[in-house]
């Protein structure tokens, strides 16, 4: 049956440029609808507004931003940062870029998985897609314990896909229920009340009207059903609701019509809107969930909003590098502790060093003592003469970092893994990194043949074709290379210290060889700082005009328009920030290549990406190579605020030589579908062009930004169809498929993993008479990788003639499956209230038993309401069960608290208890004590109830309001016995 789908997909996908559109909520745009796309940002967007105004709560900060479907991301940015001082104000790219992740991944579970029932609750697929939902969070939880953000936003946007669809697809709404199915999202509750296989759900439509559909009894019963669906044929179990319309053939057959709310046109779109309000309040949910096991730090880096700069390193530490690792050492620390507790503190430190024959490994974390702790550690030795495996650390590094990272690779020496050098390139489209490289060394060329030949020889040394290809691969990145002596490296880490602020934007990078002497123009806006000019390459004479026709010569070190450091081949400019705004000028003379950048800081920046276009008009998203010559569309987000408006969207080869222009259609204030006519022939970039307020002058003055990193075309596509996980010790077969509009072309296949993993696949693959080709590649992860970990995979395919390529890079996360169900259960043991009208004269204690059964064992407790003080104790209990003692005290006036346990696999347990009371009693002496109305809650489970002693215990499926009011009752007298 599996096998049968992934076939029917490849024949899909091989045949067909254009997938079909399936059957879901409409993945990215659809005018009057809501699509995929919003629904997951809406759900963000609320779920981190809340994380953001419990913060500011409990610090004693106002929230004021109302947390409602209106939210956009750069208010929330705003409001986040105004209530926790150490999320950047600045900039609201990565935040952006972070949700962008989330719903690209959830659209494109669309088209990757469009036949499958389970990905998207057709056919009665409930038992099937809530294993996919539950396998999803567990794996979420583990990638964001691992640090693991991009793996982690992969698989929560692919599971909030399948989450998503059930309330469009089952007939959840039309029960009329009031609040999500939460089921979905809690393994350990049955899953009731599902029409079984033979039970009928629907009648047929009356004509096109499918407005009650459903039949009678299953509305009464409260029976639970989804629309069967297929493309290929009518045939459903006899008297099932179909998910309707044109591509469902099953809708065709009796009971004719369907129940899907896709969108507002579907059969039942009537109810489009509520099932689209109900699916964003299940996403708010699967998110809050995760945002317990994970704490409110780790779910705000997990949703991109602390995220500022990347301090990424990867160094070679053989024998002759010690003063390289100095270097990198003093810059680091340097930036780490000026930094330190700012907005502009690196958010991620990321370092790898390569030797020969090892690398890494890779470390990557927040923690700056940890990367400073690393970095101390390194030490040069070993290595001697030979070349080293640059390029495998750098792919590490590629793979492990934030996306739009600068990374920077310390070197005296040429690269051994010249093998690599095409996936390293892959990468770096992929994540749209920068690759810097610092040479030191450069005045020695010599061939590896010299080197190897003479054994003598202790220096290593690079020859001219060994530099071409780090200069190759620091250009496509929009990277430089800075050729240094050792003694004047310190100098040149200048260029770090620029990279890893906050904010950073590109207002423009060209590289240029065969030289021609040119002038080359760019504008600066009032909404960028620190604005930094960059030169590299041998001798290039130049002179730079502001644009009130002030200028100054690249050889006057300190003029009217900046200061210039000289180093090496780097010249740095570093302009003044008078008058900046306009379109300023630089001509350049050069006998060699050279390569020119302008980066600055500023809040105004963009991402795109890739999306093509489906048979049914929406589109889904292309990560890879677009095909060359055809038309394709992208799709930009702006940030920066609602007041900047875009007037070019281009693609411009790097050569300068041809350039694209899209057309720009808005989808709302900050988001576009720009359709390009074509993608170019050679290597591009892309640029965008607009005009933003300007509140000084008042007046709107033109911005240019443009992608650092080169993209490129092909004429060959390459799809596959990931698993979000695998698991370790099991070999995972991943088919993939060529497509090509030429026949009888035969491509080389690559496939390797940043973890040395074991893959083998086919080593060539011929496209047969319609262009297509199927290869198998199977990974294994050894039986030993610890859950989180996550795994990069490139399929790579080459024409042989040609050299014409295109590649796949999939991200993997390590997970065996999970199979601890068991929340952890919270028992209240003792609550001591005596509280006055005055709080602030007492405080009032509670102590509780965590346990976690048969599970995995509690992690961790903390309060995710409560300002108090928690003190935990481990015990044994009698039967020999861990129990974690949790001892709560705080002021009466803060009159609630929760405390949230978590167990080793991320399953959350809650208790909340309130000691809030709309009538108070007066004791004997005077004093208010609160009794009649201490409530407390535990959830774990979903119920719970309350015991005469006050212990919770777990009911299979008890009724949440009676076991509540149960327990207002209990621990009412409880509290009322122990206070008076
Ligand atoms: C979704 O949640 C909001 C906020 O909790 C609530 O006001 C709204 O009624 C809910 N919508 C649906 C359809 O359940
Ligand atoms: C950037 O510019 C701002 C003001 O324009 C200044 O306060 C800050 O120190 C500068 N940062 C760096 C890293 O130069
Ligand atoms: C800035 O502009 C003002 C007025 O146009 C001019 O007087 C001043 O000299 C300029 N400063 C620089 C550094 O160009």
């Amino acid at each position: 049956m599996v096998s049968l789908v992934v076939v029917a997909v490849f024949l899909l996908c091989g045949t067909l440029f254009q997938p079909p559109q399936v059957a879901a909520f409409k993945p990215l745009f659809q005018d009057g609808s809501l699509t995929h796309r919003e629904i997951t940002q809406m759900a963000i967007l609320r779920k981190t507004a809340e994380v953001c105004r419990d913060i500011a709560t409990a610090q004693g900060h106002d929230f004021t931003l109302p947390i409602n479907n209106r939210l956009t991301p750069s208010a929330v940015q705003e409001a986040c940062s105004a209530s926790a001082t150490s999320l950047s104000a600045v900039s609201s790219h990565g935040f952006y870029s972070a949700i962008t992740q989330m719903f690209l991944s959830n659209a494109v579970v669309d088209q990757l998985f469009a036949l499958s029932e389970a990905h998207h609750i057709d056919n009665e697929a409930f038992s099937e897609g809530r294993d996919l939902i539950i396998q999803g969070v567990a794996a979420v939880k583990a990638s964001v314990q691992q640090e693991s953000y991009i793996s982690a936003r992969n698989t929560l946007g692919a599971l909030c896909h399948t989450l998503q669809d059930f309330y469009s697809h089952s007939n959840w709404v039309e029960l009329g229920s009031t609040a999500p199915f939460s089921t979905l999202i809690k393994p350990e509750r049955p899953l009731n009340n599902l029409a079984g296989p033979n039970t009928p759900t629907c009648k047929s439509c009356t004509g096109s009207n499918c407005r009650d559909n459903i039949l009678p009894e299953i509305l009464l019963q409260k029976k639970l059903t989804s629309g069967y669906f297929s493309v290929f044929s009518s045939t459903k179990p006899a008297g099932k609701c179909s998910h309707g319309g044109s591509l469902d053939r099953t809708s065709s057959r009796e009971p004719t019509g369907g129940i899907n709310k896709d969108d507002i046109r579907s059969d039942h779109g009537f109810l489009h809107h509520r099932a689209a309000e109900m699916a964003i309040n299940a996403t708010v949910e699967v998110l809050q969930d995760i945002r317990l096991a994970t704490g409110d730090q780790a779910f705000l880096r997990l949703v991109g909003l602390s995220q500022t700069s990347v301090l990424a390193f990867v160094i070679d530490t053989t024998g002759s590098m010690h003063d390289d690792i100095e270097a990198a050492k003093n810059v680091s620390f340097s930036i780490i502790d000026s930094r330190r507790g700012t907005p502009e503190e690196p958010s991620e430190y990321i370092l790898v060093p390569f030797n020969d024959p090892d690398f890494g490994p890779l470390t990557r974390t927040e923690n700056a003592d940890i990367f400073k702790e690393r970095i101390n550690s390194l030490s040069a030795t070993g290595g001697g003469d030979l070349p080293e495996m640059c390029l495998s650390g750098l792919l590490l590094a590629l793979a492990g970092a934030s996306p739009s990272s600068d990374i920077f690779v310390f070197t005296d020496a040429a690269a051994k893994d010249l093998e690599l050098r095409s996936t390293v390139q892959a990468m770096i489209e992929r994540t749209r990194s920068t690759v810097t490289f610092l040479l030191t060394n450069p005045f020695l060329f010599r061939s590896r043949r010299d080197v190897s030949q003479s054994k003598s020889f202790t220096s290593k040394s690079m020859s001219l074709s060994d530099k071409q290809l780090y200069r190759d691969l620091a250009h496509v990145s929009g990277g430089q290379i800075i050729e240094v002596t050792k003694a004047t490296l310190s100098q040149a880490t200048a260029v770090i210290t620029d990279a890893s602020t906050s904010a950073l934007v590109t207002v423009l990078q060209v590289v240029r060889s065969p030289v021609i002497a040119e002038n080359i123009s760019f504008v600066l806006d009032p909404s960028l700082s620190n604005v930094t000019v960059y030169i590299t390459g041998e001798s290039p004479v130049f002179t730079i005009y502001s644009p009130t026709g002030v200028s100054q010569s690249g050889s006057v070190e300190d003029g009217p328009l900046g200061s210039i450091l000289t180093v090496g081949n780097l010249k740095r400019v570093k302009l003044n920030s008078d008058n900046q705004t306009g379109e300023w000028k630089i001509s350049i003379d050069s006998t060699r290549s050279y390569s020119l950048k302008v980066i600055g800081q500023s809040s105004v920046n963009f991402l795109f990406n890739f999306v093509e276009q489906l048979e049914g008009g929406d589109f889904t998203p292309k990560n890879n190579r677009p095909f060359i010559g055809r038309n394709t569309a992208l799709f930009v987000s702006v940030t920066g605020g609602d007041s900047v408006r875009v007037t070019d969207v281009l693609l411009v080869e790097a050569s300068g030589l041809d350039v694209v222009n899209g057309t720009i259609k808005s989808l709302g204030a900050t988001d576009f579908l720009v359709n390009i006519d074509r993608i170019p022939e050679w290597a591009f970039v892309v640029q965008l062009k607009g005009l933003l307020h300007d509140s000084t002058r008042s007046l709107h003055v033109r911005f240019q930004r443009q992608s650092p990193t080169q993209q490129q075309g092909s004429r060959v596509t390459i799809t596959a169809q990931p698993n979000n996980t695998i698991e370790p010790g099991i070999p995972f077969n991943l088919n993939f498929t060529l497509a090509t509009n030429a026949t009888g072309s035969s491509y080389t296949i690559r496939a390797r993993t940043d973890r040395s993993f074991n893959v083998s696949f086919p080593s060539s693959l011929d496209t047969g008479t319609d262009g297509s080709a199927q290869g198998i590649v199977t990974l294994t992860a050894p039986s030993d990788t610890e859950s989180g970990t996550d795994v990069t995979l490139t399929i790579e395919a080459e024409d042989s003639e040609s050299g014409d390529s295109n590649y796949v890079a999939l991200q993997f996360t390590v997970m065996t499956k999970v199979t601890d169900f068991a929340s952890p259960v919270c028992q209240i043991v003792s609550i001591k209230a005596n509280c006055p009208v005055e709080c602030s004269r007492a405080s009032w204690e509670l102590s509780a038993n965590l346990t976690d059964g048969n599970g995995t064992g509690i992690a961790g407790v903390s309060l995710s309401r409560g300002n108090g003080s928690l003190s935990l104790s481990y015990v044994m209990s009698a039967d020999g069960t861990n129990v974690t003692v949790a001892s709560y005290n705080t002021s009466c006036c803060s009159q609630e608290v929760e405390l949230v346990a978590v167990d080793r696999v991320g399953n959350v347990g809650t208790c909340f208890v309130s000691i809030k009371s709309p009538s108070t009693a007066i004791s004997p002496n005077g004093s208010t004590t609160v009794s009649s109305n201490v409530s407390t809650t535990a959830s774990s489970n979903g119920s719970s109830t309350v015991g005469p002693n006050g212990s919770t215990a777990v009911t299979p499926n008890g009724s949440y309001s009676v076991s509540f009011s149960m327990c207002v009752a209990l621990v009412g007298l409880l509290v009322f016995f122990l206070c008076g």
